[in-house]
């Protein structure tokens, strides 16, 4: 996608050939800085510190990490772990394991000395992969949008989406909001409603930010609203990414997904979800029994960053500042689990398919053998 009429995508491989390069979506919107990533450990740190995020994104992430380390040192040790090490990053989004596994599957074999080529390679190959898997979720999604009827008298279609599956959490163009910009460049009229997503605020920070970019309408709204516009009409459709899919279509996000599925469920709204194929965990049936969530820091509750206002004059200077009263303790499970019933469809690269383990494998049929 463009920024400000230069394309680009999430991560990178620098001109050198051993530095990664991505976009810093910690200081977005606010500032646009790309980060170097010179080791393992720059990956890492990347990762779990939300430098780069989304489950698309994470995964790409890791399989560079995986090719750092390769450049340092080759050997088995290294590769157990740095394995290791990036597993540890972030628990929830399973596409960290896949590239994990993807690429650990093809480097063991290998000669120490053909490792770093490899690893770098493969790594290459999964960006463009993750590139084009979501522009085909754009393009199945697009299909549904296509056949909805605007509730309201605006004659516009109404989306509402949660935290950032935009082109930002995944190498390029995004999982839900693939379909979203394909709409709006087909020139169907339509409007996105943005949660803010506390408490990180992807969806005000990073989903407003990408879509004002490609141009799309969009408002930004507190969390809580979503059921309130829903019960007025000025909702058509809820979309969302994923981070972990079980094979019965148990669908773990953001945290606050699953009240937006419950709200939309009680008011007819259908509930999509974008998602590539390395994000469906086959070894999981029950989201909510099985699915590791991430607990991050309270500090990310009590503690807000954006653009310091002094006696009403913007100063471009960014700042911290505490919004918890001293001494409240505060929790933070980072994701949810919708269960299956409550999610309209599924949108692949392959296709739309029901929310089940049935639905899954119609497009999947080669899973057969790992499904109960
Ligand atoms: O904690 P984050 O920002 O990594 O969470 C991201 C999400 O929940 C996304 O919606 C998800 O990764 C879907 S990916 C396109």
């Amino acid at each position: 996608m463009k920024v400000d009429g230069t394309p680009y995508r999430t991560i990178w491989l620098s001109p050198d050939g051993t530095t990664v390069q991505a976009i810093d979506q910690t200081l977005l919107p606010h500032r646009f800085v790309v980060r170097d990533f010179r080791t393992m450990e720059d990956a890492e740190v990347a990762i779990r510190t939300m430098i780069v995020r989304g489950a698309p994104l994470i995964g790409a992430t890791a399989a560079y990490g995986m090719a750092l380390a390769m450049a340092t040192d080759p050997s088995d040790a290294m590769l157990a772990r740095a394995y290791t090490v990036l597993m540890e990053s972030r628990p929830t989004a399973v596409n960290l394991r896949w590239a994990l596994d993807d690429l650990r599957a093809l480097l063991a074999p290998l000669p120490a000395a053909k490792r770093r080529e490899a690893a770098y390679r493969r790594a290459a190959e999964i960006c463009d992969e993750d590139a084009e898997i979501c522009r085909r979720i754009g393009e199945n999604g697009l299909g549904l949008i296509r056949k909805l009827k605007p509730r309201d008298k605006s004659g516009r279609i109404n989306a509402l989406t949660h935290c950032n599956a935009g082109w930002l959490a995944t190498v390029d163009w995004g999982t839900a909001l693939a379909p979203i910009y394909q709409a709006h460049d087909a020139g169907i009229p339509i409007h996105v409603w943005v949660d803010e997503t506390r408490p990180r605020n992807q969806g005000a920070s990073l989903t407003a930010w990408e879509l004002g970019k490609h141009g799309v309408p969009h408002t930004v709204i507190a969390d809580n609203a979503g059921g309130h516009l829903m019960q007025h009409d000025q909702v058509d459709f809820v979309i969302t990414g994923t981070d972990r899919t079980t094979r019965g279509g148990d669908v773990c996000n953001k945290i606050g997904t699953y009240l937006k599925a419950l709200a939309a469920h009680d008011n007819g709204v259908p509930f999509y979800v974008g998602l590539p194929y390395p994000t469906i965990d086959w070894t999981i049936l029950d989201g909510v029994r099985d699915i590791p969530i991430e607990e991050r820091s309270a500090r990310e509750l009590s503690h807000m960053t954006g653009r310091l206002v002094k006696d009403g004059l913007e100063t471009g200077e960014l700042a911290t500042v505490q919004i918890l009263p001293e001494g409240s303790a505060g929790a933070n499970p980072a994701f949810d689990v919708t269960p299956a019933r409550l999610v309209t469809a599924l949108i692949t690269e392959r296709g739309v398919c029901a929310a089940s383990e049935a639905g899954l494998l119609s497009l999947y049929p080669e899973q057969q053998t790992r499904a109960a």
